[in-house]
Formats: C-alpha cells, sequence, structure tokens
C-alpha cells in the first residue's frame, strides 16, 4: 500500500472527493431495484445536496425528491425539479407560506405529525389561496417524530377536516435500523417489520375512508428490505447515493461502493505512535460510527483499505490516526478516509472534487447548506 502524496497532488487538502463512477454505479442500482420492487425512488437530497446529482438521479428513474429543509426545498424548486417532498416539519408561519406559495407551480408535499402542524399548514394554503398535500408520519419505532399507529385514525379524521390541506399519505424514516447492532438479516427483517406497520396504518386509514395513495418509506439500512414489502409506494434512500463507512458496517453496502472520501494529509508526526492528519471535526463532522469508536475508515489514495490505521479522535482542524500501520505514513503522506456519515460531512464543504481514477473531472457545489 502506498500513501504517496502523487495521487492528486494538486487537489488541497482536506477535499472532499465524489468518484463519479461508484456514484453512477450506486444511483443505477438504486434504480434497477425501485422498478424490480415497482416502487416509486424518492432519494432524499440532504445527502448531495448538489443539483448535478440531482439530475443524474433523475435521468435514471427517481420521480422527485425528499428534503429536509427549507433551503434544500427552495435549491431543488429553483432548479426546476418540481416533485418534492418536505419530510421535516415546517412549524412557522414563513415556511408554511412558503410551501404553499410554492405548490401553486410546483408539486410540494410536506410530511407532518400532529393537527397543530397541519392547522398552521391549513391558515397559509387558506391565506394563499393553495392546496398543500400532507403525509402523516408514523412512528414504526425510531421515536423522533411521527404519530402511533394506534393514535393515527384520531390525527388523521382531525386533518382531513381542515381546509386547504390533503391528506394524500402515509410515510415513515425507518432511522432505527441505523442503531441495530445484530446480522444483516436482523436489520433486513426490521426494515419489512416496520413498513408491514405502516402499510397497516395505510390500510386501517382507507378504511375509515381516506384516499392515502403515498405510502412512503426511506433509509439506506433499509433500502433492499422496506420497499419489498406489498403496498408500499415509494421509496427515499438518500445515502445511497454515495454510501460510507456506517453502511458498510451495517451491511448496506460494502466499502468499495463508497463513493465519497474525504482527501487529507499527514502534517505532523509527533509521536512514533501518532499521526496528525488536516482533516479534524470541521471535514469529518462529529459524526462518530455506529459500531466503535472512530471518525472514518482510512484508505490508501488509491482506494485500499487500511484496516491496521484507525482514526481515533479529532479536532477542529486535526484529525489523530494511529494503529499498527501507521508506520507507513510520513510527513506528507496522504490518505483518503470513508467519512461515517455521507450527509454530515458534505455539508461541511462549499466544494467537491468529482474525480474518475486518479484524475479530478469536475468540481461541484453543495447547494442549500444553512
Ligand atoms: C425523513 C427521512 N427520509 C429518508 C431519509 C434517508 O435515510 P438515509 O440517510 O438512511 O438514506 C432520512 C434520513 O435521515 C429521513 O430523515
Amino acid at each position: 500500500m502506498t500513501f504517496s502524496p502523487t495521487l492528486f497532488d494538486s487537489v488541497e487538502t482536506p477535499a472532499l472527493l465524489i468518484d463519479r463512477a461508484q456514484m453512477m454505479r450506486n444511483i443505477s442500482m438504486m434504480a434497477e431495484f425501485a422498478v424490480k420492487a415497482e416502487v416509486a425512488l424518492r432519494p432524499h437530497f440532504k445527502t448531495s445536496k448538489m443539483i448535478e446529482v440531482a439530475r443524474l438521479q433523475l435521468q435514471a428513474g427517481a420521480i422527485g425528491f425528499t428534503c429536509a429543509t427549507m433551503a434544500e426545498a427552495e435549491a431543488l424548486l429553483a432548479a426546476g425539479i418540481n416533485d418534492v417532498f418536505w419530510a421535516n416539519a415546517p412549524a412557522s408561519a414563513q415556511k408554511a407560506r412558503f410551501a404553499a406559495e410554492a405548490n401553486h407551480t410546483a408539486r410540494l408535499a410536506v410530511g407532518i405529525d400532529s393537527v397543530e402542524l397541519a392547522a398552521v399548514l391549513s391558515q397559509a394554503a387558506v391565506a394563499a389561496d393553495s392546496t398543500i398535500p400532507v403525509i402523516l408520519e408514523i412512528d414504526t419505532g425510531l421515536a423522533r417524530t411521527g404519530v402511533l399507529a394506534a393514535a393515527a385514525d384520531d390525527v388523521a379524521a382531525e386533518i382531513a377536516a381542515l381546509p386547504g390541506i390533503l391528506l394524500d399519505g402515509v410515510y415513515m424514516h425507518e432511522g432505527q435500523l441505523a442503531s441495530l447492532k445484530g446480522t444483516r438479516d436482523e436489520i433486513v427483517a426490521a426494515g419489512t417489520g416496520a413498513a408491514s406497520s405502516l402499510v397497516a396504518v395505510a390500510e386501517q386509514l382507507r378504511a375509515s375512508g381516506h384516499t392515502i395513495s403515498v405510502v412512503s418509506v426511506g433509509s439506506t439500512p433499509g433500502w433492499e428490505s422496506a420497499p419489498r414489502v406489498a403496498g408500499v409506494t415509494e421509496a427515499r434512500a438518500g445515502t445511497y447515493v454515495f454510501f460510507d463507512a456506517n453502511q458498510f458496517r451495517l451491511g448496506s453496502a460494502l466499502s468499495a461502493q463508497c463513493a465519497i472520501t474525504v482527501l487529507s494529509t499527514v502534517v505532523s508526526v509527533p509521536a512514533a505512535d501518532r499521526r496528525v492528519i488536516d482533516a479534524g471535526i470541521k471535514a469529518m463532522s462529529s459524526d462518530r460510527s455506529n459500531r466503535g469508536d472512530t471518525l472514518g475508515l482510512v484508505t490508501a489514495p488509491e482506494g485500499a483499505l487500511a484496516d491496521d490505521i484507525v482514526f481515533e479522535r479529532a479536532y477542529e482542524e486535526h484529525g489523530i490516526l494511529n494503529g499498527t500501520g501507521i508506520d507507513e505514513l510520513g510527513f506528507g503522506s496522504r490518505v483518503r478516509i470513508i467519512p461515517n456519515h455521507a450527509c454530515g460531512v458534505v455539508n461541511m464543504f462549499s466544494r467537491v472534487h468529482v474525480v474518475e481514477g486518479s484524475d479530478v473531472v469536475d468540481i461541484w457545489n453543495p447547494v442549500g447548506r444553512h
């Protein structure tokens, strides 16, 4: 394994690299999977935050995008992508007004989990003479937002009675799969179980007279399980576009399928058992590993995993590597690190180097970062 500084020597570090060929394989794989599972693909935009990537996902068959923030929704709509699901409570009059007005020219569906939030949206929609499609979030085990299945019927009845909003479906984010420590089979079973609960809620709401056209699931740990459940209509995985070290540890992907790395340089060799690199928390984000406690998987610049090097801790601009493999790292050596969590890392960079093999072929800029 060589950690020679010649590969990508024109790139200042720390730098975020996206391997275009691998990303394209990830995009195709998920698009083909969605076709086979007979679900619409609505990837989460918070992972790439790049319109260039979104366009490639659309070309491969995505029907639109999921987003988390108003800035992401604005960026997608400004790029002419006009089928967006905003899956994060827009709980202010200003955000509700934005959603209402956006629905004059596009479809901006909004995820909701309370009658209070529905009322805010309803008021804005009536004022703007608009209709906001809303999708009711069901908590199938994440214990974040969402209503429990037992409460769904009552909440749906109150929402449906409000003017200006149209209850159009149910959704879940099965993020609880990301903290499971069991085997891949157990993670797959948990994804299937969560989606089955969601489908049961959809059926119950239909029996109560609601038109539930969207039954939407979404996560990368559950990418090949939840969408396969009969009755699911839509899948919203996001991280799959790049994958990352956490998904590798969860068995969602092989390390070779990770298309995102942070290129970093050894800037100090202060002790025999320690190498200091220029990628700290401001490059890697502070997302710790879901198994063990490292800041990412260290590889050589050409991509081979260096299992014997551990990214042990980080300060703002300094990362600390140790492990038996660091003997091969001298001052100026370069490493590439597969980050634990792609979404957080993209948000740290305003410029992304798109690479093919050893060549930088493009520079892209994440949008909607704030
Ligand atoms: C509502 C929602 N949908 C979909 C996703 C995508 O999940 P993942 O990042 O595991 O692909 C997320 C991620 O946090 C989410 O919050």
